[in-house]
């Protein structure tokens, strides 16, 4: 008999999904439709933005934000290296400069302090994207205080992060609220706390963004109806539209939206059976000297996303433990490999190891054991009971 496969993540979709999906299917709308709305309305319920704009994915989302900045060609942004490639892929599809800010030991994500000095020393970007790695938010606050004093933009990378919230000066907010950020972004990838098999969403509170978001979403086209239209005629002539500035195709379909509309109603629960395993994983883990647990705050307040161990033994002990994993068909995953070392990056812009060193040392140690909700207790155990043996 085939063993059962134990996957780094993997979506949940129930019976209440699937019926939504089909009854969309059967509508008269299968791309943007009344569904659209609805899932951007509950993205703003949920995050407390004021606008919700939903697109094909979350790549789409990050260079669609980069680009109602206006980014170009003259800009520079910078983001974390301990990402996956598409937090830093939007500012070069812009035509722009990417720089790489090192992490904090302790969060795994950007650290405000070596943002700072970047800043002071160096130069200042023109955007800052931080990235709520595994589901824990960056320090917003301190970088958003940061961009006060020194006049950046940010977007904050919340595709792992849907759910999740953090306090400041007593208050709670979501990640995506944008409390602290110009626009975040979200992706419904299935790796993801919900998914739409596809999809993406920016979050903003400022109004002129929002209206630029949308029109970059659909061609740059205006119609009609929408805003001060350049041509004297445009008036009388209802089926009239405009194109002033260059657009994509980033839309995303209403039956993606019913499946995302759905999973969101179920995310509380979703949250909590994350959460549950995170805290079975930690309590194993815990006095074991040959691994370092996930950053802390990675229950309770956060929806975790990814549980990313460190291994201290050395990088041979990584590769043995996820072979030994592998054989028990328990497929792990590596997040991140610091997105400067990438060809692409180095070549271009002569980055070399060492850059970001506390990223390189995470890297070297690094290994994202299994967690989405859908685990049974028995692979919980077989996925703890595996670590420790290899250890
Ligand atoms: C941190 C981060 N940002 C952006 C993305 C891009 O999202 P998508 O796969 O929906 O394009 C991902 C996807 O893996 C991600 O992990």
């Amino acid at each position: 008999m085939r063993k059962q496969t134990i996957p780094y993540a993997k979506q949940w979709v129930t019976e209440d999904d699937i019926h939504a999906v089909c009854k969309i299917l059967s509508s008269d709308f299968l791309t943007t439709g009344p569904v659209i709305e609805l899932f951007e309305n509950k993205l703003c319920e949920l995050t407390c933005a004021k606008h919700a704009i939903v697109c094909s994915n979350g790549t789409a989302a990050l260079h669609l934000a980069c680009m109602a900045l206006g980014m170009n060609g003259n800009d520079l942004g910078v983001t974390s290296p301990n990402s996956f490639l598409a937090s830093a892929n939007c500012i070069e599809f812009c035509g722009g400069k990417t720089d790489f800010i090192d992490i904090d030991a302790a969060s795994l994500c950007m650290s405000p302090d070596k943002l700072e000095t970047y800043c002071r020393e160096k130069t200042v970007p023109r955007v800052v994207i931080p990235v709520d790695f595994s589901g824990l938010a960056a320090d917003l606050p301190r970088i958003k205080a940061l961009s006060k004093k020194y006049g950046f933009a940010i977007i904050e990378d919340a595709a792992h992060a849907i759910g999740s919230t953090y306090t400041f000066e007593g208050k709670n907010f979501a990640c995506g609220s944008c409390a602290h950020s110009d626009m975040a972004i979200f992706s419904f990838h299935p790796a993801k706390t919900i998914t739409a098999g596809e999809g993406g969403a920016i979050l903003t509170n400022d109004n002129e963004l929002a209206d630029k978001l949308r029109t970059l979403r659909t061609h740059g086209m205006i119609r009609n109806q929408n805003l001060n239209l350049s041509q004297e005629n445009a008036g009388d002539e209802p089926w009239y539209y405009e194109m002033t500035t260059l657009g994509y195709n980033y839309r995303i379909t209403d039956f993606q939206c019913a499946l995302g509309l759905s999973q969101l109603t179920r995310l509380p629960q979703l949250k909590a059976r994350r959460n549950q395993i995170v805290i079975q994983y930690n309590q194993a883990f815990k006095n074991n000297n040959h691994l370092i647990l996930p950053p802390k705050g990675l229950t309770n307040e956060a929806c975790p996303h990814l549980y990313p161990v460190q291994l201290t033994k050395g990088p041979k002990s990584r590769l043995a433990m996820y072979n030994a994993l592998q054989e028990r068909n328990i497929h792990c995953q590596i997040h991140y490999i610091p997105i400067y070392w990438q060809p692409y990056y180095a070549n271009k812009y002569g980055y070399a190891k060492g850059k970001c060193p506390r990223a390189e040392t995470y890297y070297s140690r690094t290994l994202s054991l299994p967690l989405y909700p859908a685990m049974t207790e028995a692979q919980v155990q077989m996925v703890i009971e595996t670590v420790l043996e290899n250890l």
